[in-house]
């Protein structure tokens, strides 16, 4: 543990170290690697228009229109050598196949929104390409079938809104930011506010396109079930690029209701309570809870309570009165909508009554430098046990609490039937969240330290042996991997608390079998080890 978080210490100074060496090979590098890019590419859909290296004077505007975390738009972010903006699979396969040849790391792209940047850079020395796969937004739904097929550079907010245009009463259970990627959050999980009704995004995928490391355009019948599934949770990004996935939508009533209550008072009390009720409601109702630090002069706590339940506010609140009175939610704070309305409500700073288009663009409405990571609760936590970690908030900066409720359909699912395998037994997530405004190193290294004091101090609370942790909320503290001798033993360190031991076995079978040279790896990928790998043995009596 000591060791790994002295690296996350060190890192922008290892960046700094790595950008100020001028590498006069990567220029032939990437004069060698486009040559290839051409060779291997189809006339008929040239690449050559798709290339920016960093002489290009659109380079920076490029690479920087989709980083979602402003922590990695520093001159000391290590950089890619070329960024390929595919427009058709070919691309992709031109892609691989040079990038092998050419000893090349290669990033893949969606929607750029990695907590730790994986997408866009990397922790290494490795020049690297990233194939960037915003032009690859195609939708098409079938309302007969009640699918979609939705290309991996398509955002959820197209995906929301294109459903919406075609049904008022069909959805998709995703994420609640319109600007996050089809491509890193199908292939991570993907939740969101309909996770007690219909479970994860993964749950709701029925079919995907893969282009494995040698090239191969696959579907879910020609790579076979183990790497369809470990594409559905285990990260895409260990196995191959996702071009599309095959869903399945979701019905949802013509009226839902929402709402966003902030309370004050008797917070620890409440706060005790959600946790014995929260994964116990009625599963069409989801109700979030989150805390974070108000200073007027005094520090207090304020709770908020972002809600959706699908169906109507009369309902709504006789069940909440019954199961959860201490709320003291009343009619008069619930709001009815459409559901593609509360997905515009719950992305959180667009004013009611903004015109659902919005959920096109692509920008978001702000960035700044943050981080993130994940617990999971199994178990109550105390009124005094509250007070004291309200206590801990206040003694930090800037740190938020959002406590995610589970049971409903995420209990019923086995741990096995995808990669993700937080399911029964959970009563919660929680999601620690740290924003702040200053750019640079210190700041960073400030709230770094914020964030990881306070998740220190929820240990006695939370998930333990191993204290699980969230893909799509990639966290580079608890463990990264050097992809040297011991791979196999890094791996497990972090890839039991995404996974557990079991789906974490198998997702290296399925990457030796698929991909045994490690073309296709970052930072907290899987890597390729076989069932029998001493590695495996020696790691686990060592943990
Ligand atoms: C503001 C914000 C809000 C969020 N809210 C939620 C939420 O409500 N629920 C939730 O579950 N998560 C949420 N997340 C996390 C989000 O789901 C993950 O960061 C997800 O991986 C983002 O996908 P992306 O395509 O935008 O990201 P990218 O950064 O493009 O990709 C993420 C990872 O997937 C890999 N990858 C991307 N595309 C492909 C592909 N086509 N094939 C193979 N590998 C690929 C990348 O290399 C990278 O490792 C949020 C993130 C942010 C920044
Ligand atoms: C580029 O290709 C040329 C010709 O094949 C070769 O001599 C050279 O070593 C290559 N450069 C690099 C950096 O691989
Ligand atoms: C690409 O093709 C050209 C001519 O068609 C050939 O001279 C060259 O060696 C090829 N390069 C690679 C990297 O395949
Ligand atoms: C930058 O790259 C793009 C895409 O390859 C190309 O169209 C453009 O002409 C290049 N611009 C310059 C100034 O080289
Ligand atoms: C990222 O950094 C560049 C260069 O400093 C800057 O011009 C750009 O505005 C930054 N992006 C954002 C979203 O702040
Ligand atoms: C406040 O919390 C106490 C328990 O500590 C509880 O008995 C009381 O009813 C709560 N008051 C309100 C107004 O909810
Ligand atoms: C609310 O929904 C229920 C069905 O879930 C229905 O019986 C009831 O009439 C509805 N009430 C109103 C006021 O629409
Ligand atoms: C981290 O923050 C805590 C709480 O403010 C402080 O006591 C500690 O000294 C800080 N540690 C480092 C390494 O900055």
């Amino acid at each position: 543990m000591a060791i790994l978080s002295s690296f996350n210490f060190i890192f922008p100074l290892l960046l700094l170290f790595l950008s100020t060496q001028s590498s006069p090979t990567s220029i032939s590098i990437t004069d060698n690697f486009t040559r290839c890019l051409n060779n291997h590419t189809n006339p008929s859909f040239p690449i050559s228009e798709q290339l920016y290296t960093p002489d290009n004077s659109s380079y920076p505007s490029v690479l920087q229109a989709y980083i979602r975390n402003l922590r990695f738009n520093e001159t000391t972010t290590h950089k890619p050598i070329l960024i390929i903006t595919a427009t058709h699979a070919s691309h992709i396969q031109a892609a691989i196949v040079c990038a092998r040849k050419h000893g090349l790391l290669m990033k893949t792209r969606s929607g750029g929104h990695d907590y730790e940047g994986l997408s866009y850079t990397s922790y290494t020395n490795q020049p690297f390409v990233i194939v960037d796969m915003f032009n690859l937004r195609s939708i098409h739904i079938s309302m007969e079938h009640e699918t979609a097929w939705v290309q991996s550079g398509a955002t959820l907010g197209e995906l929301y809104y294109q459903i919406a245009e075609k049904s008022n009463t069909h959805a998709f259970p995703s994420g609640v930011c319109p600007t996050i990627g089809v491509g890193g959050h199908f292939s991570g999980g993907g939740y969101g506010n309909m996770i007690r009704k219909y479970g994860l995004s993964i749950d709701n995928i029925v079919d995907a396109e893969l282009i494995d490391a040698n090239g191969k355009l696959l579907n879910r019948k020609s790579m076979g079930e183990d790497l369809f599934w470990a594409i559905t949770g285990g990260g895409g990004v260990s196995f191959g690029v996702v071009l599309s996935y095959k869903i399945k939508l979701v019905r949802v009533p013509p009226v839902v209701t929402v709402f966003n209550i902030k309370r004050v008072e008797n917070l620890s009390y409440i706060a005790h309570r959600w946790l014995q009720v929260a994964d116990k409601l009625d599963d069409k109702i989801f109700l979030r809870m989150t805390f974070r630090v108000v200073n007027n002069g005094e520090k207090t706590i304020q709770a908020g309570f972002p809600s959706l339940y699908l169906g109507n506010s009369t309902n709504l609140v006789t069940l909440l009165k019954k199961d959860f009175p201490e709320l003291g939610l009343e009619k008069s704070e619930c709001i009815e909508m459409s559901w593609i309305e509360s997905v515009l409500f719950y992305a959180g700073s667009f004013p009611i009554g903004t015109p659902i288009t919005a959920l096109l663009n692509r920008k978001p409405q702000s960035l700044n430098p943050f981080k993130i990571k994940s617990d999971y609760v199994k178990t109550l936590i105390s009124q005094k046990d509250f007070e004291l970690i309200f206590e801990k908030m206040k003694e930090l900066e800037n740190q938020q609490l959002y406590f995610n409720p589970y049971g409903g359909r995420m209990s019923e699912i086995s741990e096995f039937s995808k990669p993700f395998p937080h399911r029964s037994g959970n009563i919660a997530k929680v999601q620690y969240l740290v924003n702040w405004e200053e750019l640079g190193v210190e700041a960073e290294i400030r709230y770094l330290n914020f964030t990881r004091v306070m998740y220190d101090y929820m240990t006695p609370f939370v998930s333990k042996n191993p204290r699980e942790a969230f893909l799509n909320y990639r966290d580079l503290d608890i463990g990264v991997n050097s992809h040297g001798k011991n791979a196999c033993a890094e791996g497990m360190v972090y890839g039991h608390k995404y996974f557990r031991k079991s789906n974490y076995n198998r997702l290296t079978m399925v990457k030796s079998r698929v991909d045994p040279e490690n073309f296709f790896r970052n930072e907290q990928s899987i890597p390729p080890c076989s069932s029998n790998d001493e590695s495996l043995f020696v790691a686990h009596s060592v943990i």
